[in-house]
């Protein structure tokens, strides 16, 4: 009799959980298109992957490309649509996807290795992996986003758009004040390594 009970808990335990994954899934469809349908961009190296992002920095994106904070035309009619229960569903979603890390020779990633864990001493750069990890898989508690398996093209345009003041999302100019300090050299070494970072 117990095995029977548990075994119909355990039934609906399954069908409700199902469900609501599979309803995340189903608000995730559209943006799968661009993002790919496990959360690894594969047409365009500028759509980022979302795969293994953490929710609330995904959440806060949302929020952000909602209200306008954050402009980019594909974002800002996609995220106009979405509910706070949406956006928390999709991230969700994306989040319980793995990153693809992107395998490249060591000489592509040798002097973004250098910069990632020690930064610029002369110009004020400090190492990324202070807040972005050792690993690149960010920082969870600290609002601090996982970068690692990255396309390295969206990395750089995110950095030039900090440099160029004109992505301002960053809280306490964070990231501003960091990308101001890079090179173009440094940004294009940081995009490669932290591609293939894990
Ligand atoms: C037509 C392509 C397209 C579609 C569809 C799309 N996105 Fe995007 N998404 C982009 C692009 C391009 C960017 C980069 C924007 C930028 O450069 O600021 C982006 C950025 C993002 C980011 C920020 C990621 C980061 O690392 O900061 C999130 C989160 C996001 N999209 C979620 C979604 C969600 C959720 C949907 C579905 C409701 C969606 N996207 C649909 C193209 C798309
Ligand atoms: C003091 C902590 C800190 C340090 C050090 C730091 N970052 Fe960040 N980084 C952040 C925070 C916080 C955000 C999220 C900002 C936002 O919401 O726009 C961020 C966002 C980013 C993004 C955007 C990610 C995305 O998915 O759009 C990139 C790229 C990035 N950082 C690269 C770097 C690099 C490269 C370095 C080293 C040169 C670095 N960061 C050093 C805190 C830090």
């Amino acid at each position: 009799m117990n095995n029977f009970k548990n075994a119909v808990t355990m039934g609906l335990f399954l069908v409700c959980t199902s469900a609501l994954a599979s309803d995340a899934k189903t608000k995730a469809m559209p943006c799968t298109a661009c993002h790919g349908v496990d959360g690894n961009s594969i047409i365009n190296p500028e759509w980022p992957n979302l795969a293994g992002q953490h929710p609330s920095y995904v959440t806060t994106q949302l929020q952000a490309f909602k209200s306008g904070a954050r402009k980019n035309s594909n974002m800002n009619a996609m995220a106009a649509a979405l509910s706070d229960q949406d956006m928390a569903d999709i991230a969700g979603y994306f989040a319980g996807q793995a990153p693809k890390i992107a395998t490249l020779d060591a000489a592509q990633i040798a002097a973004g290795a250098t910069l990632y864990r020690g930064g610029n001493k002369v110009t004020g750069v400090p190492a990324c992996m202070a807040c972005h990890g050792p690993n690149g898989v960010g920082n969870l508690a600290a609002g601090y986003p996982a970068l690692r398996g990255q396309h390295a093209k969206y990395t750089t345009l995110q950095l030039q758009a900090y440099r160029a003041g004109t992505r301002t999302t960053d809280p306490k100019e964070i990231m501003r004040t960091i990308a101001a300090r890079m090179t173009d050299a440094e940004i294009d070494h940081i995009s490669h390594f932290v591609e293939a970072l894990h």
